[in-house]
Protein backbone atom coordinates (compact mmCIF):
# COMPACT_ATOMS: atom_id res chain seq x y z
CA UNK A 1 0.00 0.00 0.00
CA UNK A 2 1.40 3.54 -0.66
CA UNK A 3 1.99 5.79 1.84
CA UNK A 4 1.42 9.07 3.02
CA UNK A 5 2.87 10.91 5.99
CA UNK A 6 0.95 13.03 8.31
CA UNK A 7 2.10 15.85 10.34
CA UNK A 8 -0.37 17.04 13.15
CA UNK A 9 -0.55 20.57 15.20
CA UNK A 10 1.60 18.90 18.35
CA UNK A 11 4.34 18.38 15.72
CA UNK A 12 4.11 14.28 15.77
CA UNK A 13 4.63 12.41 12.07
CA UNK A 14 1.89 9.56 11.48
CA UNK A 15 2.95 7.36 8.79
CA UNK A 16 -0.64 5.95 7.27
CA UNK A 17 -1.68 3.29 4.36
CA UNK A 18 -3.36 5.65 1.65
CA UNK A 19 -5.36 4.91 -1.16
CA UNK A 20 -5.33 5.84 -4.97
CA UNK A 21 -8.62 7.23 -5.73
CA UNK A 22 -9.55 9.54 -3.48
CA UNK A 23 -8.10 12.71 -2.34
CA UNK A 24 -5.87 13.26 -0.10
CA UNK A 25 -8.25 14.95 2.36
CA UNK A 26 -10.26 11.73 2.18
CA UNK A 27 -7.26 10.00 3.30
CA UNK A 28 -6.10 11.65 6.17
CA UNK A 29 -10.27 12.25 7.62
CA UNK A 30 -10.40 8.41 6.73
CA UNK A 31 -7.27 7.41 8.84
CA UNK A 32 -8.84 9.19 11.76
CA UNK A 33 -7.08 12.83 11.77
CA UNK A 34 -10.26 14.72 13.47
CA UNK A 35 -8.04 17.89 13.17
CA UNK A 36 -8.29 18.47 9.43
CA UNK A 37 -11.93 19.52 9.61
CA UNK A 38 -12.71 19.34 5.48
CA UNK A 39 -16.37 20.86 6.38
CA UNK A 40 -17.45 21.16 3.18
CA UNK A 41 -16.61 17.10 2.28
CA UNK A 42 -14.30 18.50 -0.76
CA UNK A 43 -16.44 21.15 -2.32
CA UNK A 44 -13.42 23.42 -2.10
CA UNK A 45 -15.83 25.95 -0.33
CA UNK A 46 -14.20 25.65 3.14
CA UNK A 47 -10.55 25.93 3.20
CA UNK A 48 -10.64 23.68 6.43
CA UNK A 49 -8.62 20.93 4.89
CA UNK A 50 -5.49 23.19 4.67
CA UNK A 51 -2.06 21.39 4.49
CA UNK A 52 1.30 22.21 4.07
CA UNK A 53 3.10 19.88 1.15
CA UNK A 54 6.59 18.96 1.60
CA UNK A 55 8.48 21.00 -1.50
CA UNK A 56 10.16 17.80 -2.88
CA UNK A 57 6.56 16.61 -4.17
CA UNK A 58 5.55 20.05 -5.72
CA UNK A 59 5.77 19.13 -9.05
CA UNK A 60 4.24 15.93 -8.62
CA UNK A 61 0.74 18.06 -7.32
CA UNK A 62 -2.08 18.99 -9.80
CA UNK A 63 -1.90 22.90 -10.79
CA UNK A 64 -3.81 25.07 -8.27
CA UNK A 65 -7.20 26.16 -9.08
CA UNK A 66 -8.77 30.17 -8.31
CA UNK A 67 -11.24 29.07 -5.93
CA UNK A 68 -8.13 26.76 -4.07
CA UNK A 69 -6.04 29.86 -4.22
CA UNK A 70 -8.86 32.44 -3.36
CA UNK A 71 -9.78 30.30 -0.19
CA UNK A 72 -6.04 29.82 0.84
CA UNK A 73 -5.69 33.75 0.50
CA UNK A 74 -8.10 33.74 3.86
CA UNK A 75 -5.76 31.70 6.36
CA UNK A 76 -3.43 33.24 8.05
CA UNK A 77 -0.63 30.45 7.89
CA UNK A 78 -0.35 30.43 4.19
CA UNK A 79 2.76 29.43 2.63
CA UNK A 80 4.16 28.78 -0.57
CA UNK A 81 3.86 25.35 0.48
CA UNK A 82 -0.16 25.81 1.32
CA UNK A 83 -2.45 23.73 -0.72
CA UNK A 84 -6.30 22.10 0.20
CA UNK A 85 -5.45 18.45 0.38
CA UNK A 86 -9.49 17.76 -1.24
CA UNK A 87 -8.16 19.62 -4.30
CA UNK A 88 -4.98 16.15 -4.45
CA UNK A 89 -6.51 13.18 -5.80
CA UNK A 90 -3.85 10.55 -4.13
CA UNK A 91 -2.01 8.70 -6.67
CA UNK A 92 0.80 6.28 -6.76
CA UNK A 93 3.07 8.96 -8.03
CA UNK A 94 2.12 10.68 -4.06
CA UNK A 95 3.33 7.51 -2.49
CA UNK A 96 5.52 8.65 0.30
CA UNK A 97 3.78 11.95 0.18
CA UNK A 98 4.52 14.53 3.50
CA UNK A 99 2.08 16.62 4.35
CA UNK A 100 1.64 18.80 7.40
CA UNK A 101 -2.15 19.68 8.66
CA UNK A 102 -1.93 23.72 9.13
CA UNK A 103 -3.07 25.71 11.92
CA UNK A 104 -6.55 26.47 12.49
CA UNK A 105 -7.73 29.88 11.21
S1 LIG B 1 -12.81 20.16 2.38
FE1 LIG B 1 -13.61 22.15 2.19
S2 LIG B 1 -12.20 23.13 0.88
FE2 LIG B 1 -11.38 21.15 1.13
Amino acid sequence: MPKLIVTTRDGKEHEVEAQTGLTVMENIRDNGFDELLALCGGCCSCATCHVHVDPEFAAKLPPMGEDENDLLDSSMDRDETSRLSCQIPYTAELDGLRVRIAEED
